[in-house]
């Protein structure tokens, strides 16, 4: 049987970011609902898991380490990684010495895979491609080139004969700034050969940083692979890259949901976060936003503009242009918006109406209930079938507490009508047009509150005034 062989995947993550200019570290930097160092993390994990490997995960970090470790201690899913602490950063040859340094086992690894923790597009078949070529083979590294028109920033691939060295941006003589090739920062070493080289390496450069490109020399049995999809290999050193590759993501995540059964009218134009999750038979119109924790039933409708955070919407349900929904839940066949607001803690039940200019926070609704226009219900719940005309508002807030307002089933509230909290009203009742409700209704009653009526015949001329037009 063949011997299984000992993997050590090393995310480089520990550089300042300088060119960020941000106050939250470059792992952080958040990504279609994720954070950067999320999609690497889950790169690296996928590949360990596809090739069954006796792996192991670490993550070098230095610059605001604890607010990076900090966020990674609440991730849900994911291997175990071990942490390797690169106190002053002094390049990324100097972030593997650490490695070596402080992983007593390190000798134990065939091979290191290193990644850098600001190249969140690589995909887990890069490095599978990688490491088959150096286990197969008898090269001691290899790693991924692409070619970029704009070469700007990369270290440049200077191939001569059949070997080839790296130089950085910085280093680089006109003729080499010129080349397009350009290497991705993802490597496969064997780790022997990677031992040895490591502590050899000069900072004989502009930056005075230990390279770990250097490791390519002409000496060794190495090798650049070219890769098509020049795209996944876009590394994040500023904000103008990292709009860049939430473009590439977003097309690759509407693309993914294209093809499961989502119509969309401009797929270009929606962003949905990496976090959502949507059902075959839903059609989605322009500009509208999906984010976090989302799921969208099947054969639902979101119009134009529409805005759902962390919210569950069932199936056949349709949203209506430019509404914004929070931390909601919305019933099967429910028709909400255009214009509406749900707020955090909204629960509608199926088959509900809510209308334009419609807003609700911490409201409860049952089966069939039809706000349908200019309303608030806040801090309330309303029962099956019951109606609430236009221009309703329960008003919950005294100036220093919110107060809760319970409306039964199958009542009829007339437009223009407040209900004053605390205050319930019973099922099956009926509030005149206008009125301010400030006591409870028992099941089954009729109330109204509003002036009576005055009616004087031939009075209005008192109160119409004419402008005098001069000739
Ligand atoms: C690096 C490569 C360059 C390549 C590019 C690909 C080197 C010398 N250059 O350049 O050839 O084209 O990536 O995107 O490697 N880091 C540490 N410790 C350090 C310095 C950096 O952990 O002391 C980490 C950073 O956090 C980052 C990664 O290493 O995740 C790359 O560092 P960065 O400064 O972004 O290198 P580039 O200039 O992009
Ligand atoms: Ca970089």
């Amino acid at each position: 049987m063949e011997k299984k062989c000992k993997i050590a995947v090393v995310i480089l993550a520990a550089g300042q970011g300088t060119r960020m200019r941000v106050d939250y570290p470059k792992p952080l930097a958040p990504l279609l609902g994720k954070k950067i160092i999320d999609y690497v993390l889950e790169t690296a994990e996928g590949f360990l898991e596809k090739n069954s490997l006796k792996g192991e995960l670490f993550l070098i970090l230095g610059h605001q380490r604890q607010e990076v470790t900090h966020y990674l201690c609440q991730r849900k899913t994911g291997m175990p990684y071990r942490e390797i602490v690169q106190e002053k950063q002094q390049g990324t040859a100097h972030a593997i010495r650490c490695f070596f340094e402080q992983v007593k086992n390190a000798s134990d690894f065939d091979y290191v895979l290193i990644l850098c923790g600001d190249t969140p597009l690589i995909e887990e078949s890069h490095l599978s491609l990688l490491f088959a070529e150096i286990k197969n083979g008898t090269l001691d590294a290899n790693l991924a080139s692409f070619i970029e028109a704009n070469p700007q920033g990369y270290g440049r691939i200077c191939r001569e004969a059949n070997t080839f060295t790296i130089v950085e941006e910085k280093d680089a003589t006109p003729s080499q700034k010129s080349i397009c090739e350009v290497n991705s920062g993802l490597y496969c070493f064997k780790a022997e050969f990677l031992k040895k080289n490591i502590f050899e390496i000069k900072n004989e450069n502009i930056s005075k940083e230990f390279y770990l490109t250097d490791c390519f020399s002409k000496k060794a049995k190495t090798k650049a692979i070219v890769f098509p999809d020049a795209e996944a290999f876009l590394g994040i050193n500023d904000l103008v890259q990292l709009e860049h590759a939430g473009k590439i993501l977003q097309k690759r995540i509407n693309q993914n949901w294209a093809r499961k059964g989502v119509r969309f009218l401009d797929i270009s134009s929606c962003i949905i976060e990496s976090t959502v999750e949507i059902a075959r038979g839903s059609t989605l119109y322009p500009n509208l936003i999906l984010e976090g924790a989302t799921v969208i039933g099947q054969n639902c409708t979101i119009g134009a503009g529409v805005v759902i955070q962390n919210s569950h919407i069932e199936k056949n349900a349709t949203i209506k242009a430019y509404s914004m929904i929070e931390e909601s839940h919305v019933g099967s066949e429910c028709d909400i918006g255009p214009f509406a607001r749900l707020r955090p803690g909204t629960i509608i039940a199926g088959q509900a109406k809510v209308g334009n200019f419609v807003e609700l926070k911490k409201a409860k609704l049952e089966r069939g209930v039809k706000i349908s226009h200019l309303s608030y219900v806040g801090d309330a719940s309303v029962g099956e079938n019951t109606n609430i005309g236009c221009g309703f508002i329960t008003c919950n807030y005294d100036g220093s507490s919110k107060h809760t307002t319970n409306i039964g089933r199958d009542c009829f509230i007339g437009s223009d009508t407040q209900t004053i909290a605390p205050v319930a009203i019973g099922d099956n009742c009926y509030i005149a047009s206008g009125s301010t409700i400030n006591q409870s209704m028992p099941d089954g009653s009729f109330a109204i509150s509003r002036g009576r009526q005055v009616t004087k015949e031939n009075m209005a001329h008192k109160f119409i005034k004419k402008k005098v037009v001069k000739k």
